[in-house]
């Protein structure tokens, strides 16, 4: 299949600013794109739709990263309804360079709850640590839970402040909209879902290959099916 543009040049595009958009793809070319990314570990439907997970909830989602062995959160858009709904980006490789290296220094000792979703799942995930040389962000602020050193909790509160101080990249994804980012990197968030028409994403979560760790388990594979039933929401 043609592309519009080489996955070489969505990698230097998310290497360079931590994401990559691009209009009109189809759904052929998203999973063409999304199997040259990596491994697809999760596939979710994006609607609202009653339940607890607030991803499919009609509320707004503060800043945060998806599940820790997510390189790359895909969105391709197929409804979007016509108030909110908007997605929000940081970056925060810019964040953590406004903060002294004594602060920085303590996010890489706060661990943070996760939810289980694949097998083998900890209940915590450092907020700060390593991966491919390079930092890689795990942030929820909503889940620093448990007794928490006053002075790590300081810098917690310190970041958060950054994260809300921020102007963020905007985007109203519309139909045929593909949005990818560095999930180690780009906090993302959304407004309130409200208007009068359906919304509809197609969310991917991608594990980059990484030769140390041989080939990611729990994954759904890359099977080419796009349009294959969505797992269930995480
Ligand atoms: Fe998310």
């Amino acid at each position: 299949m043609a592309l519009p543009v080489s996955c070489r040049e969505v990698f230097s595009s998310i290497e360079g600013c931590g994401y990559w958009f691009s209009a009109a793809v189809s759904p052929g070319e998203a999973e063409a794109i999304i199997q040259g990314l990596g491994i697809v570990l999760l596939v979710t439907d994006v609607t609202v739709r009653p339940g607890k997970a607030l991803v499919t909830s009609d509320q707004a989602l503060d800043y945060h990263t998806d599940h820790h062995r997510a390189d790359f959160i895909c969105w391709h858009c197929i409804e979007q309804t016509d108030q909110g709904g908007e997605t929000m980006l940081l970056d925060s490789y810019q964040l953590l360079a406004g903060l002294p290296p004594a602060t920085a220094a303590k996010l890489r000792q706060i661990q943070l709850h996760e939810h289980k979703v694949f097998n083998g799942d900890q209940e915590r995930f450092p907020l700060l640590s390593k991966r491919f040389d390079r930092d890689k962000l795990y942030y929820s602020f909503w889940m620093l839970k448990g007794g928490v050193q006053q002075e790590l909790k300081a810098a917690f509160m310190e970041f958060k402040r950054l994260t809300e101080e921020a102007s963020p990249i905007r985007f109203k994804l519309q139909p045929g909209d593909f949005l990818i980012i560095d999930n180690g990197r780009m906090l993302h968030g959304r407004t309130a879902i409200q208007g009068h028409k359906p919304r509809h994403l197609r969310r991917f979560w991608i594990a980059k290959p990484n030769p140390n760790e041989g080939e990611p388990h729990a994954s759904i594979g890359n099977t080419g099916s796009y349009f294959a039933e969505a797992n269930q929401p995480a």
